[in-house]
């Protein structure tokens, strides 16, 4: 394994990959020489590089995970493709959705092996929920509905490259986390989003940027700052309409004091409803009419049996973000130490497609916003 990028969230792609007990950490590659060679030192790597390009030289490095602030992700994974490394990109596949199509048409010429961290659907009670709703268990879906609220934005102090539209893109939160709760409400209920109406909003509309390098959730407060105007929204809010004719709501912010990682998805179907909270996430809630409501406990004993591999630990032993994380590196590595022809990886794992897809819903969002708050296609 490679890493490229190892801010807030390249770190956890090597924890992770390294619980799988089988994977040699090749080489870490930031954004300096200097920065390359700590960053692999603090986290157990080889071999420290400055650039993306020396690490891609490395014939070593199988495996090329694409943790980079947003507008480098179309350079660093088709150059990986390009030398016919395996890609784990993180969110989102691409800053844009015209890089993103050139990636998946890259990937495909490629014939690797090639996933997005959509992360939350490797928790355990994410996919009891698939399961159970494909099932039936639920009945017809019609109403799928939740949020996305986080705070670490809340400040004008609080600063991050997500609010540049040239390094995040043309979408702040609703790109950054409304993408996974979009990803998360079609995976889980397996319906597509067909149509949006957005409503967006810049709350804190000036903020001190530093003039030194922040990484995510990092607090802000002292050094020196610039003020800036933010053009990329913070909060929003979205009507969606799913095939089949399901109807839906969610909210996204940064902005909302004591909503940490506050992730909601209900779907409330015609004989039952089912909700998971991220952060109460080893917890299923199933609303009856007629019966009193219930809570499944992350249990491997309660699980479906198609779904409790994905549970690692017994009954009320906490199981967390970092656990779904890696149930989607063990599938990942499954198929690639498999070797060639590559099996598709399960539907757990988030493709190149459905990165693309993500893309083009956010696209949509803010055409909708832009005309107005008016129903657009995806
Ligand atoms: N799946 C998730 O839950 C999740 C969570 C957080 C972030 N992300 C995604 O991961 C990506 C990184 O986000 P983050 O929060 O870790 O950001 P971050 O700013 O904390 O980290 C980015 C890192 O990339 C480094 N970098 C910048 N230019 C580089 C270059 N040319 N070569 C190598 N490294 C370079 C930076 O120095 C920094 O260490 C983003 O695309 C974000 O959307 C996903």
């Amino acid at each position: 394994m490679g890493l490229v990028g190892a801010g807030f969230v390249g770190p956890h792609h090597v924890d992770a990959v390294r619980r799988l007990g089988y994977v040699d950490i090749v080489a870490v590659a930031g954004s300096s020489e200097a920065s390359g060679q700590v960053k692999a030192e603090a986290l157990g790597a080889r071999r420290g590089y400055g650039s993306y390009q020396a690490l891609l030289d490395d014939p070593d490095v199988q495996v090329v995970h694409n943790a980079t602030p947003n507008h480098l992700h179309y350079a660093v994974t088709s150059a990986a493709l390009a030398k016919g490394k395996h890609v784990v990109s993180d969110k989102p596949l691409a800053m844009t959705t015209a890089e993103s199509k050139r990636l998946v048409e890259e990937a495909r010429r490629a014939g690797v092996v090639t996933a997005v961290t959509f992360n939350y659907r490797g928790n355990p009670l994410v996919q009891q929920a698939r399961h159970a709703i494909a099932k039936g268990d639920i009945g017809t879906p019609h109403f799928i509905h939740g949020r996305y609220l986080q705070d670490w934005l809340l400040k004008d102090t609080d600063y991050s490259w997500r609010l540049d539209p040239a390094q995040g893109g043309n979408s702040s939160a609703l790109g950054d986390i409304g993408s996974h709760w979009c990803d998360l409400a079609q995976h889980v209920t397996g319906r597509r989003i067909t149509h949006v109406l957005g409503d967006l909003t810049t709350v804190v509309k000036q903020r001190k940027k530093p003039r030194g390098s922040r990484e995510a959730f990092q607090a802000g407060g002292g050094g020196e700052v610039d003020v800036v105007d933010i053009a990329v929204e913070d909060l929003a809010s979205v009507l969606v309409r799913f095939e089949g004719g399901a109807r839906g709501v969610f909210s996204v912010g940064q902005v909302c004091g004591g909503h940490k990682n506050d992730l909601v998805l209900e779907v409330c179907g015609s004989t039952a409803s089912m909700r998971w909270r991220q952060e109460h996430q080893n917890e299923l809630w199933i609303g009856h009419r007629d019966s009193p409501n219930q809570v499944l406990q992350k249990d491997p004993s309660l699980l479906d049996p198609e779904t409790r591999g994905y549970a690692h630990l017994p009954g009320g032993h906490q199981e967390a973000w970092a656990d779904a994380f890696c149930n989607l590196m063990r599938e990942i590595y499954a198929a690639i130490a498999a070797g060639p022809p590559y099996a598709p990886l399960p539907p757990m794992v988030a493709s190149f497609d459905d990165g693309l897809r993500a893309n083009r819903i956010v696209d949509a969002i803010l055409a909708s916003a832009e005309d107005g708050g008016a129903w657009t296609k995806v």
